[in-house]
Order: structure tokens, then sequence, then C-alpha cells
């Protein structure tokens, strides 16, 4: 590990590449920088890993695996459940580093660090319960036999804006499996998960378990790495969190090896508000479901679709609420800290410039800031037309455009209007409405009167083209094993 001398909460985090247990340079001996996009200054640099670095990693992961997949459940279930004990008492110091490279405010940092903390728990608990089944054939004559075994060794490619939680939620059901892993983390927030694989691989020493089962790859230049990992036929799981158009490429690349792959990938999530909602439940739901990291998560609100009879109300009070907002550094205990860069300020600029170009009415925010910083206001946009580019496109930042609808038929038909279909949410005091949108809704996941769907406990993904597969909850596990069936 690279001795730091970093100001705090940098400060003793790996900055190396870690392969086979041991952190080192990238083999070109490069470096990037990661910077604190709340005040544009550089933290730290990290090893700039190569195409060598990432098919060193996946050796030392190919070379583990037998011996990882030997390793009794109940022993994967403990190593996890130690991690999972390791993050939790280091709470503070992790929020700190989320917020610092990723710029969340520390209390959604705090809460961060428990929703990942919590797939290393729940993965724990499931690592002793992968399905199986023995029965008699039909026609009497055998039995059936169907076991599980992992799947191999996995690369996963885990975004910037949760790099704790969506590290976790592949790191635990991989190890939970038996399957060892190569990480690519996001070059934009690359400490924070290089912070938990240090904490994993103190804890597989301390049990004498395989070092290779955990490997990390930070690089400026992610199909350097990923792609002569993804083409080798030692790999044999792809997971990737990240946007439609990388997955489409990286499904490409995986279909020469027929790799199994688990992506999940862009949202437009719609928060319908029908006519009979309870507004102020509404409201609520939508500060969670919009603000949540600045606006930035795939399952965040992309567009407001709320019926007639409510619309002018709605937006009013959500505009209010937005108003009584901080903005500012997370370290400094604002509301909402900033986008992760000067390019996601430009394009959530960009998108409210066409939303306003085309007769929407900014209530609140759609005015940029000074820097430094790459801050931008929260906004609430009123009367934004169907054709608004921000209705179609994925906002990322903290921008809720209110676009109206005349009765349930027609704000269903709206909610499906798209090529996407990750996370949804409706509001309805009707049971019957409720049902109705929750199976009519394409979407993986619905939030029914609740504007928060995320739980380790739940299987998370997206229908359409948000994904293929899904992580936490029982499923999660499924997703790094393969199914041998055997006739008796
Ligand atoms: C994401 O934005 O990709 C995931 C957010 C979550 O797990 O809640």
């Amino acid at each position: 590990m690279t001795a730091t001398t970093l100001p705090s909460p940098v400060r003793d985090v790996p900055t190396q590449v870690l392969v086979g247990g041991e952190w080192r340079p990238a083999s070109g001996g490069a470096t990037f920088e990661v910077s604190d996009p709340a005040t544009e200054e550089v933290l730290t640099s990290v090893a700039d890993g190569t195409g060598e670095d990432g098919l060193a990693a996946l050796a030392a992961a190919h070379e583990a695996a037998p011996a990882w997949a030997a390793v009794a459940p109940r022993d994967r279930a403990e190593l996890l459940r130690a991690c999972f004990e390791a993050i939790v008492d280091r709470t503070e110091e992790l929020a700190a580093l989320i917020t610092a490279e990723g710029g969340k405010p520390l209390a959604e940092s705090r809460a961060e660090v428990a929703y990942g903390a919590e797939f290393f728990r729940w993965f724990a608990e499931e690592a002793v319960r992968a399905p199986g089944l023995l029965r008699t054939a039909p026609a009497g004559a055998n039995r059936q036999l169907v076991h599980r075994r992992p799947v191999g060794p996995a690369l996963l490619i885990t975004p910037w804006n949760f790099p704790i939680a969506m590290a976790t939620r592949k790191i635990g059901p991989a190890l939970a499996a038996g399957c060892p892993v190569v990480i690519k983390p996001a070059q934009l927030t690359p400490l924070t998960t290089m912070a938990v694989a240090e904490i994993v691989r103190g804890e597989l020493a301390a049990r004498d378990l395989p070092a290779g089962v955990i490997n990390v790859v930070p690089t400026s230049s992610a199909r350097t790495v990923t792609a002569p990992v993804i083409a080798d036929p030692r790999l044999r799981k792809l997971s990737f969190t990240g946007s439609t158009g990388v997955g489409r490429v990286l499904l490409g690349q995986a279909a020469e090896q027929v790799l199994n792959c688990s992506m999940e990938l862009g949202g437009n999530a719609p928060f319908v508000v029908f006519a009979d909602a309870d507004l102020d439940a509404a409201v609520e739901g939508a500060m969670v479901a919009k603000l949540r990291n600045g606006g930035q998560s795939c399952v965040g609100a992309n567009r407001f679709l709320v019926d007639s009879a409510v619309a002018g109300e709605f937006a009013d009070r959500l505009a209010a609420r937005f108003e009584r907002l901080t903005v500012g550094p997370g370290a400094e205990g604002h509301d909402v800290g900033p986008l992760i860069g000067a390019d996601a300020v430009a394009k959530v600029h960009e998108l409210v410039d066409d939303a306003t170009g085309r007769g929407a009415r900014a209530l609140t925010g759609g005015e940029l800031p000074d820097g430094p910083g790459y801050f931008y206001p929260p906004t609430v946009l009123a009367d934004v037309p169907a054709d608004a580019r921000c209705v179609a496109e994925e906002i990322f930042g903290p921008v809720a455009p209110v676009v109206v609808f005349d009765g349930a038929d027609a704000g269903i038909a709206l909610a499906n209007d798209t090529e996407y279909g990750l996370a949804a949410y409706a509001y309805t005091r009707d049971v019957d409405l409720a049902m109705r949108a929750a199976h009519e809704i394409d979407s993986g996941m619905i939030g029914i009167n609740r504007g928060m769907v995320s739980d380790a406990s739940a299987p998370f993904g997206g229908v359409k083209q948000s994904g293929l597969g899904r992580e936490g909850g029982e499923a999660g596990l499924e997703e790094y094993l393969e199914t041998v069936y055997v006739a008796m």
C-alpha cells in the first residue's frame, strides 16, 4: 500500500493496483488524479492500471478460484460478516471519503456506508443458502439432482455515484457464491472502493484464505483494462453498472466468450402522481426520489408526471421545499452537494435550457452558479412539454421536470413512453390503481407511495434497455452461480 502524505480523509487509502494480495504500482508506472468536486482540488493520485495489470489480476483470480470454491460456505459467510462489521466500524472515515471524492452530503454518505455494508451482511446470510434440488424424474426411471456451483472469476465494473454500495452489491454475492473478483472501480471515485477492497484483503489474510479472491485495477482508460480481460477465456462473469451505451459495448465484447453478464444500466424513472394522491406524501417522496446524491442515481426520479387536477399545487409545493435547501460542499453539512464534474453541470444546464426554450417555466433554480465546485441549484420546471429532452434523457442532476397528464390511463401511458425500465414511483390512495400501476408500468422496480426502492434484501434491476439480471435479494446470489443437472 502506498504510504500517502495526504489530508484526512484520504490518508491511508490504498492508491495502487491490488493483485493477488499485494498493492503495487501500475505496470506502466503511470498515475491519474482524483479530485474533490466541491473544490476542484486534487485529492491524490492513483495507479493508472493497464491491460497487463488487468490480465495479472485475472490470473490471480483464476488461480484462487478452485481453492475459493472449496472454502466452506460458512467460512465465506463469516468472512463477509467480518467485512460488514469492519465497514460499519469505519463509517465516519468511509463516509468522509465518499464525500471527498464524490461530493455527496456527509449524511447521505453515512447512509451509503450503511447501505453498502448491508450487502455484505445480506450475502453473508445468503452464502449458506445456495439452492439445490433432488427429485424423481416424472417417468420414474431415475433421479434428478440439480445443484449450483460458482460461475468462476468475475469482472466487476462499478460506477462513480455510489462507490461503496455498488462495489459491495457485486463483491458480496460473488464472494458468497465462491467466485474470485477483479474490480475495475470508477475513474472519478476509486478511493472508497479501494478502501473496501483493503478491508476484504485484510480479512482474507487474517483467515489465511486465498489472497487472489479480490483484485482491483483502477484506471483512467477503462477499455484498456476491461477489453483484454473480457476477451480472456479465464473470465467467466461480467457484472457492470453504468450507462446503457457502455453496457451495449460491453455486451458486444462479452458475446465473443458467451460470457455470463449482469447489467444494471440507465434509467428514466417516472414519478407518477395520480389525482387522488396524498400530496404531502408525494412531495416528501419526491424529495428523496429526486435529490438522493443530487439526482445522480439510476433510480432517481427523472420525470414527474402529474395529473392536471393536482399538477399546479404539486409543482408549487415541491418548488417551495427545494427553495429551503442549502447547496454547498457535502462535508460542511449542506443538503445538496456538487455534481460529479464540469461536464455534468453543462449537460444538466443544457437540458434545462432546452426545456425552457420549449415553454417550460423554472419555478425555482435553473441558473448556473459561479465556481469553484460543480454545483447546480435544485430546480423545478413546470409546464414541461412531453417532447423536451429532459423527459427522454437521463438528467442525473437536481432538476424536476413536471409534465401534466389527464386521467390514470394517460399517466400510465406516459410512464411507459421510454426505452428504459429501471425504477418507477406512483402515488395514489386507491389500492386498485396502485396495483394497476405496479402491473402496467414497465419497470423492474416500483415504489408505491414511497420515494425509495433500494434495499440489499430486494432484487434490484431493470427491464427493457435498463439491463439484465438482478442484484441484491436472493436473486443476487444466483447471478454468480451456474446450474448443474445430474441424471442418476
Ligand atoms: C444506482 O444509481 O445505480 C444505484 C442506486 C441504488 O442502489 O439505490
